[in-house]
């Protein structure tokens, strides 16, 4: 057979080999210190990654640059509303697929924690619940309620059995060591009394009656009852206790950034002090950690949260929101994780004495079996020199050294070797004559009542304004609220200057009056409720009608009984002249019309053929409740696509069919905040860091290439809801512009431009540089051979590294704390 056979043969073997290890049944248990692997203690460093918000194509590179980047464990919830969109229909489908999620976990040699729920905030709609599960009678979510207890034990069983089936728990050879019941509903439990204790124990019972063997956490729940573990998230939870003496400290989500809303700015959590609270978490005794999110991804269709959740969930997440390392927060983390995992044994079997330096800076030694790991922390910003063990470290503000033998330091949180990447969007086209898209349009039908009152294709009439998710369902963003009144000639309210006024819990509203637009008006941050009022001046004899248009912009996912926040016009919907009420319509007879046309008639289907063709000629720009359509080629290459759609207003966006999520380029982050020193000391919160004001909250969005045809066109289809101007849209891919380094002498510099070259060296300093990527100066002793060394190492390669020594890059002027800065352009 030759080597060739013999070489494929050993391969099958190690395949077959490698699949019956990882098929192993596993055992898994805890103890006050550490989860065990088969009665081994382990450090668990885990990452979240939402599967729907991915595509399957996606799931295996995703996975494996968490690997690479020190990960052992994937984090997902499980979203009720995907699964269950009717009640008793369910989809597992594409994005949706689970099952193949949780196996591709296991085939990149991973474990997978499954936070089931089924309520799981998550900015995702309605924080995973279906809204028909809102439409039951006699329904009340979250508490001891038999209606919902009933649908939450179906859905939780639905699920575990379909993991059992599949083989995917531990025990059964899979890879799911963890499994989550409920989510944070200690931050809410207080509005439910004593039936919010009760459902908690039940919560608990409901997870130890599957008999698993894995264990079950509950985050955020002070009260869990044994032996649910109650867990911590937040973005430090290095002061957190478990409730009992047996539970190891878990953390369940260490927030790498935040979320958007449309309105805000794009968050900044650094390397450092994400870095810094991790440090601390295993310095304290944490053994089992979470990054949330690990990879963001998009939120696509309708499922992002609500209010205002935008379509990107990118989080400033490790990974981008397309999948790419998000540098230096990825490689700094990668160094910190392959450490403490090195510490492993020590860690989590080790004797452990706190010295305390006052100011907030402590060091904690490890130690086992006569081998020690230290841990030196400072909470304060200013740095301190501590003398520990005979020798005296600079401990800089905010940070934690680690020194794996208690001597040297290998690792500091504050100090970043890693590089900063910096990435650009660049046409598809680029390089080619640009030509632009050739568009084509239809318009969205405004709906009218017929002389007879009748509305083509309505569902509901009532005579009062109906909550619009329980009118809908959720099935669209889109609800019509149509009635007519009459007047006579002699009507008083022909002398005066007349107002429609209308009260709505929004998110937006459009309002007609006698077939004419005469206004729209959104939610400022989507608050709950606003009103909005504009003159009429179409008033006439006879049959007046008046036609509201209501959408959501994805409903609530947080707060206590977050599921009755009405949506929707609620009213009063009245005419007003001179400030008072001189009709009140809202108890009138209503219409009500779910969706749009285009939605009935997919009109974001390509492939459909329609009586009234698209049009070609005559584009509109700047026209609400307009259709467009163009082609597109797949650009080349493997990164990330996405679509520009700046000038446009906002609507939703769809690919070959396929929903690539909401858009609203029209949309600006608040403009003030930014600066563009961000000092990573002191606690987080979210709108610290900031950047993006005043831009675009969302401009770019995320096409997946698994939704592109492959050396054929594509079709994009747009539903502008406000008016824009589709000229200026483009396809483009995020690509590696820039890399910059700024490695400490006796760290290693590491350059990568990933699937590009680098092509020319910017700027090289060693000894003191000052300042940032893209803002850096020379220092005043630097080497002047540093800049031919790195020349030669990196320049045309795609990767280079060198020892920073003064060996390797020169002689310096200063004597001590000797540092490289290094600019390259890819
Ligand atoms: C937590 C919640 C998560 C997510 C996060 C913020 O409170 O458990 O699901 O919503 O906040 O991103």
């Amino acid at each position: 057979m030759g080597w060739r056979g013999n070489f494929v043969l050993l391969n099958c073997v190690v395949l077959a080999l490698a699949i019956l290890s990882s098929a192993k049944k596993i055992s898994v248990s805890y103890d006050g210190r550490a989860l065990k692997i088969d009665g081994e203690r382990k450090i668990i460093i885990s990452g979240s990654i939402h599967y729907p918000r991915s595509t399957p194509e996606m799931w295996p590179m995703l996975m494996k640059k968490a690997k690479e980047g020190g990960i052992n464990a994937i984090e997902t919830y499980v979203f009720w509303n995907a699964h269950e969109p009717q009640r008793g229909q369910y989809d597992f489908s594409g994005n949706n697929d689970l099952v193949k999620f949780i196996k591709t976990v296991q085939e990149q040699g991973l474990y997978a924690i499954l936070r089931i729920g089924p309520y799981v905030c998550a900015e995702w709609n309605y924080g995973g619940f279906p809204v028909w599960l809102h439409n039951l009678p006699g329904i009340q979510f979250r508490t001891k309620n038999q209606v919902y207890m009933d649908e939450m034990e179906k859905f939780t069983t639905f699920i575990v059995n379909k993991m059992k089936e599949n083989e995917l728990f531990a025990s059964q050879g899979g890879p799911i060591i963890v499994a989550q019941i409920e989510n944070e509903y200690g931050n809410i439990k207080g509005s439910y009394g004593e039936a919010g204790n009760e459902y908690v124990k039940w919560c608990a019972e409901l997870a130890q009656s599957y008999n698993l063997s894995v264990p079950w956490i509950m985050c955020q729940e002070g009260d869990a009852p044994q032996p649910m573990i109650n867990t911590c998230n937040g973005f430090y939870c290095d002061q957190f206790k478990p409730n009992s003496k047996n539970s190891p400290k878990i953390w369940t989500e260490n927030w790498t950034g935040w979320f958007k809303k449309w309105g805000s700015r794009d968050p900044l959590r650094t390397a450092e002090d994400v870095a810094f609270a991790v440090g601390r978490f295993f310095q304290y005794g944490g053994s089992m950690q979470n990054y949330y999110m690990y990879h963001g991804g998009t939120n696509f269709g309708r499922t992002s949260g609500g209010p205002y959740i935008t379509t990107s969930y990118d989080y400033n997440a490790p990974l981008d929101e397309y999948g790419n390392m998000n540098q230096p927060k990825w490689g700094h983390l990668k160094q910190l994780h392959e450490l403490l995992m090195s510490m492993e044994k020590v860690l989590t079997y080790g004797d452990v004495k706190h010295t305390d330096y006052g100011h907030l800076t402590t060091a904690t030694t490890y130690t086992y079996k006569g081998k020690s790991s230290c841990f030196i922390g400072n909470a304060e910003n200013g740095d301190r020199n501590i003398t520990f063990g005979n020798r005296i470290y600079n401990i800089p503000g905010w940070s934690v050294s680690i020194l794996p033998d208690c001597k040297f330091e290998v690792y500091n949180t504050a100090e970043v070797n890693t590089q900063t990447t910096i990435r650009e969007k660049v046409s598809s086209q680029d390089g080619k004559i640009k030509k632009p898209f050739k568009w084509q349009w239809r318009n969205e039908k405004i709906e009218y009542m017929t002389q007879e009152g009748v509305v083509d294709g309505s569902v509901i009439t009532a005579n009062r304004l109906l909550d619009q998710k329980v009118a809908t369902n959720d099935s669209s963003d889109y609800l019509w609220y149509l009635t007519g009144f009459h007047l006579k000639g002699s009507d008083p309210l022909f002398g005066k200057t007349v107002k429609l006024r209308v009260k709505t819990h929004g998110h937006i509203l459009h309002a007609f009056v006698n077939k004419k637009h005469i206004g729209s008006q959104y939610a400022p941050n989507g608050q709950y409720d606003f009103t909005f009022e504009k003159k009429v001046r179409n008033l006439r004899h006879g049959l007046n009608q008046i036609v509201l248009l209501s959408a959501t912009v994805g409903l609530p996912n947080y707060g206590a009984h977050f599921e009755n926040a009405e949506t929707g016009v609620h009213g009063p919907v009245e005419l007003v002249a001179d400030g008072e009420t001189i009709r009140d319509l809202s108890t009138n007879e209503w219409t009500y019309k779910i969706g749009l046309d285009g939605e009935k008639y997919e009109f974001f289907d390509p492939n459909h053929q329609f009586r009234k063709p698209w049009l070609s000629d005559d584009l509109p720009v700047n026209q609400n409740f307009t259709w467009y359509k163009t082609t597109f080629q797949t650009p080349k290459g493997r990164e990330g696509v996405v679509v520009d759609l700046l000038g446009m207003g906002k609507g939703h966006a769809w690919v070959n069919g396929k929903s690539i999520g909401r858009y609203w380029p029209s949309y600006l982050a608040n403009e003030n905040g930014c600066s563009s020193n961000c000092d990573f000391r002191g606690a987080y919160y979210d709108s610290k860091c900031v950047t993006n004001c005043g831009k675009p909250t969302q401009r770019w969005y995320h096409i997946p290439r698994s939704y592109l045809n492959k050396g054929q066109e594509n079709t994009l289809i747009l539903f502008e809801e406000f008016g824009g101007v589709p000229l200026d849209i483009d396809i483009q891919t995020t690509r590696v512009k820039k890399v910059c380094a700024k490695p400490y002498a006796g760290s290693t510099l590491e350059l990568s431009c990933h699937d590009r070259t680098i092509k020319e060296i910017n700027f090289v300093s060693f000894g003191n540089p000052r300042g940032t990527c893209d803002n850096f100066q020379k220092g005043t002793c630097d080497s002047s051979t540093a800049f031919s060394v790195i020349e030669k190492a990196c320049l045309g390669k795609r990767k280079c590294s060198i020892e920073v020594t003064k060996s390797n890059l020169g002689q310096t002027g200063c004597k001590k704390h000797n540092r490289l800065a290094v600019q390259v352009a890819c």
